[in-house]
């Protein structure tokens, strides 16, 4: 992923931030977070806000967005769905597939984000691949089955050079939105296990893949997260949606 300049600072605004309140964000933020060559910052507004991140990070190109899920299909019939297709129109360059609240809200299948992957990259987007195993399957002793399960499946109908442009994700679901965070050596764990599995599916050098940790990151808690090995950057729900909170998750990249 020599592209990308990790760490990777991701925020996840889920259904929060409507196109008035990105842009009364972007305002504080880009006041508090001046540009940075060592870092990557990229935002997934809700899909209605694309727009307003647009015009609002107009003057920060380093300020990267992205879209938090797409349809499987390029076009047609889908009442309230968006497609990859209709994503880069807006700015936006980036893309989620395989978040838990989808495969846990809307049912998507390993099937599905394998899907979706492939209309992001399509559509030229960078997608972000997000895995992670239930509280049940962690004590199950299933944390390793689980993983390797998600990413063979997702990565099923990918090609080589479509697999060397994904980011991926290790969002224990256990600590997403919970204040549970992973330990380090939890996060440092489930990391190697991401690579592993991605050196077994073949997706290109797997000791160059950006793997990023999400679950409960906050400024608190960033500095040793990022510290454990493997960690290439963090993708962060609740935390992100304050300006400060996010710039300060941020300024650890500096
Ligand atoms: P929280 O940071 O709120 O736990 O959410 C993590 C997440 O789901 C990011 O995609």
């Amino acid at each position: 992923m020599s592209d990308l300049c990790a760490p990777v600072f991701a925020a996840n605004w889920k259904m929060c931030h409507g196109p008035a309140e990105t842009g009364a964000f972007m305002e504080r933020f880009v006041a508090r977070y001046p540009p940075c060559d060592d870092a990557t910052v990229v935002v997934f507004p809700p899909a209605i806000s694309l727009p307003a991140f647009a015009v609002a990070a107009a003057d920060r190109p380093d300020l990267q967005f992205g879209v938090q899920d797409v349809h499987t299909e390029v076009a047609g019939a889908h009442t309230g769905a968006i497609s990859a297709a209709m994503v880069p129109a807006t700015g936006a360059t980036w893309g989620l597939a395989g978040h838990s609240e989808r495969r846990r809200e809307f049912g998507d299948k390993d099937a599905d984000v394998a899907l979706k992957l492939r209309r992001l990259l399509e559509a030229g987007l960078r997608p972000v691949l997000c895995v992670g195993e239930t509280i049940e399957e962690r004590e199950a002793g299933q944390l390793a089955t689980v993983i390797e399960r998600q990413i063979h499946g997702a990565l099923s109908s990918i090609g080589a050079a479509g697999r060397t442009r994904l980011v991926y994700a290790y969002e224990p679901v256990w600590a997403i939105g919970t204040g549970r965070t992973a330990s380090p050596e939890d996060a440092a764990e489930g990391h190697a296990i991401v690579r592993e599995q991605l050196a077994a599916a073949g997706a290109g050098d797997s000791a160059r893949a950006v793997i990023l940790y999400g679950g409960s990151v906050k400024p608190a808690n960033i500095g040793q997260l990022l510290a454990a090995p493997g960690v290439d950057g963090v993708l962060v729900g609740g935390a992100s949606l304050d300006p400060d909170s996010w710039a300060a998750i941020c300024a650890a990249g500096r």
